[in-house]
């Protein structure tokens, strides 16, 4: 029996044709003389029905199966009387009548039901992921994941791209994470490394004069994992010759309104606004914002400055600062959620979090005291604090006080519930400093990565303050995720140099680990940029998802393991031989 169609293919227009489907039984209903069970495929459910007036043997075989059997059926396409249509059903105003059926397969009793919205532990989900990809949301987000990759393709197609594979195995490609290394039986001791993005890779091709430049890139990288964080991830990477950051920010925000029709039907904003990553830090604490919601951070640090309050005055002359967040309509907090907020804060570095309720008439704060009423009233009046409002202030070092209450603000908007969950807002943030400090090793390292190409007016700082100098880099952020970041790059040998040794590199580590990059350059080598996307976030949002599991087909456990084949896993004394290897005790 040869399958003629799939489920939705068929529709009342069938009325009376004779068909063949093919699919797992989705759910059998006995009804005494009749059976009816939903046929699944992967378009979707129809109802088939047997009958022992219609066909006896056919209707005894359908009293044997059971959920997830596996069947070919062939019969009549019969419209449903109109009490019996199923408006839920794409297929639900027919039915087929089932005159031959053959089993294909049995199955056991799945551990889990194969249904949308199901509660149940991951590890079983992924352990049994051939049946968790069954269930309608988990198809539907792999079949989001096909149509967004493909207009990815179509898309850069159109724009002049061509889509090159870069090496697995090949040595680090360093952004910052630890690199998965792969041992070489033909050379012992030495080891390839998984690439951690192609980001060397995709210079080289513009070098090699390929100007346009995509891949749908396998990445890896051994870092702590979170729900936006999997230990192998797929990017979309690019890089572009002769351009500078507005070129890639409009072909970036076009692909973008193009990606979100075609994902999401929606008309995205097309103005991506810009803001500077100092901006970001000082009024949202986060390098990656989320503009759903406002609770911005105000700061207070001239004003109270000279207060008696020895938290806020100390704080601030040993070079820190003061800010605080109106938590609108916050006074209705009780004193323990108030704690919680304040618990929160110390676990995120504070020392302590004051805090005031702005009731009728009055001040509810353990800190009111030790200011004037022109003090409070200059304090209430930058924070536009109204009755009713619950005002949170932090003092602290900058870097604290920033994820203190970036931390705190987003908190508030979980749990004042001020997040439209149907809003998408896209912004771009730029101007991120080229180096950070890195207190345990003593050294700069790079924000973005070691190629990214310092503003041209900072070139001279590199000199005499390298923390003051700005880098040539974008992030695009997509409420509040970070799902793609790039830059210009350096294109100059010497220059790159300079960046190495402010990293702390030596010339010998530095020939040793980039010497071929620092080759290429010199045979000609175009002023270039580029980008990269996090493909599975960005499906993650399309989807209305909150993990990125649920968008890849086979993802690791937070440990980064793969509970279905159960790697990683130990291998033979005869592979470790052949690989020179040798298991510590
Ligand atoms: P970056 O390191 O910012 O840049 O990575 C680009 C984007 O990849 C996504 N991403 C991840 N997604 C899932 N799991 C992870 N562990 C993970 N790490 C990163 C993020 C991020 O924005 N070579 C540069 C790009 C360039 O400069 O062109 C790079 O890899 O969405
Ligand atoms: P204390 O005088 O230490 O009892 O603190 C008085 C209030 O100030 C308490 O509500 C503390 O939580 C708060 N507080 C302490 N340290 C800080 C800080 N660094 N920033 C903001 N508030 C603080």
């Amino acid at each position: 029996m040869k399958r003629t169609h799939s489920s939705t293919e068929l529709s009342s227009n069938d009325v009376g044709q004779r068909v063949v489907l093919n699919g797992w039984v989705n759910t059998r209903r006995d009804h005494g003389g009749l059976i009816f069970i939903d046929l699944r495929d992967r378009a979707g459910l129809i109802q088939i029905v047997f009958s022992p007036e219609v066909n006896e043997n056919a209707f005894h075989l359908a009293e044997q199966v059971r959920s997830e059997y596996v069947i070919t059926v062939s019969g009549v396409v019969a419209a449903r009387t109109p009490a019996t249509v199923n408006p839920n059903l794409e297929t639900g105003n027919i039915e087929v009548y089932i005159d031959q059926m053959d089993v294909l397969s049995s199955a056991k009793t799945p551990p889990f039901y194969i249904e949308d919205g199901i509660e149940v532990d991951e590890n079983l989900r992924l352990k049994h992921r051939y049946l968790d990809l069954r269930r309608p949301e988990m198809l539907k987000n792999m079949m989001l994941r096909h149509r967004i990759v493909k207009a990815v393709r179509d898309y850069l197609d159109d724009s002049g791209f061509m889509e090159i594979e870069t090496p697995l195995l090949t040595k680090s490609t360093p952004e910052g994470a630890r690199d998965y290394l792969v041992p070489s039986r033909v050379h012992p001791g030495e080891f390839y490394a998984l690439p951690q993005s192609p980001q060397i890779f995709k210079q080289i091709l513009m070098v090699a004069g390929m100007e346009k430049y995509f891949q749908i890139a396998r990445c890896f990288r051994d870092e702590d994992l979170r729900a936006d964080r999997q230990p192998e991830f797929t990017q979309l990477d690019m890089e572009m010759s002769f351009i500078e950051e507005k070129d890639i920010f409009q072909l970036v925000e076009k692909m973008m309104i193009y990606l979100f029709k075609i994902g999401m039907d929606r008309d995205i904003d097309p103005e991506f606004p810009c803001i500077t990553y100092d901006e970001a830090m000082r009024k949202y604490g986060s390098d990656k914002p989320d503009l759903r919601f406002g609770l911005e951070i105000e700061d207070l640090t001239d004003l109270v400055k000279d207060v008696e309050f020895k938290v806020f005055s100390s704080a601030i002359s040993s070079g820190g600062v003061v800010r605080a967040i109106n938590a609108k309509n916050g006074a209705s907090f009780t004193r323990r959620e108030i704690d919680e907020l304040g618990k929160m804060a110390v676990d995120n570095g504070a020392k302590g979090m004051a805090w005031v309720v702005v009731a009728e008439n009055e001040l509810r704060s353990p800190i009111a005291k030790f200011f004037s009423k022109e003090q409070m009233n200059a304090i209430l009046h930058v924070l536009k604090a109204e009755d009713g409002d619950l005002l949170l202030f932090c003092a602290d070092q900058e870097a604290v006080v920033a994820r203190v209450l970036g931390a705190i603000r987003l908190e508030l908007a979980r749990t004042m519930d001020l997040i439209d969950g149907q809003m998408l807002k896209f912004a771009w943030v730029i101007d991120f400093p080229l180096f950070e400090y890195d207190d345990e090793e003593q050294r700069f390292v790079a924000m973005h990565h070691m190629f990214t190409a310092p503003r041209i007016s900072d070139i001279e700082l590199l000199e005499t303050d390298p923390a003051a100098v700005k880098a040539r880099a974008y992030d695009l952020i997509l409420n509040g995720t970070e799902i793609g970041g790039g830059s210009i790059r350096i294109h100059q040998r010497h220059l790159q140099e300079k960046i190495f040794s402010l990293i702390a590199l030596t010339p010998e580590e530095a020939k040793e680990k980039f010497g071929y990059l620092l080759d290429a350059f010199e045979y000609g080598t175009p002023p270039h940029g580029g980008i990269a996307f996090g493909i599975d976030r960005l499906l993650m949002i399309m989807a209305g998802r909150s993990s990125i599991r649920d968008v890849i087909a086979f993802p690791k456990t937070q440990s980064a393991s793969c509970p279905m084949t159960q790697a990683p896993s130990e291998v033979s004394s005869k592979q470790l031989r052949e690989l020179s290897l040798k298991i510590r005790e």
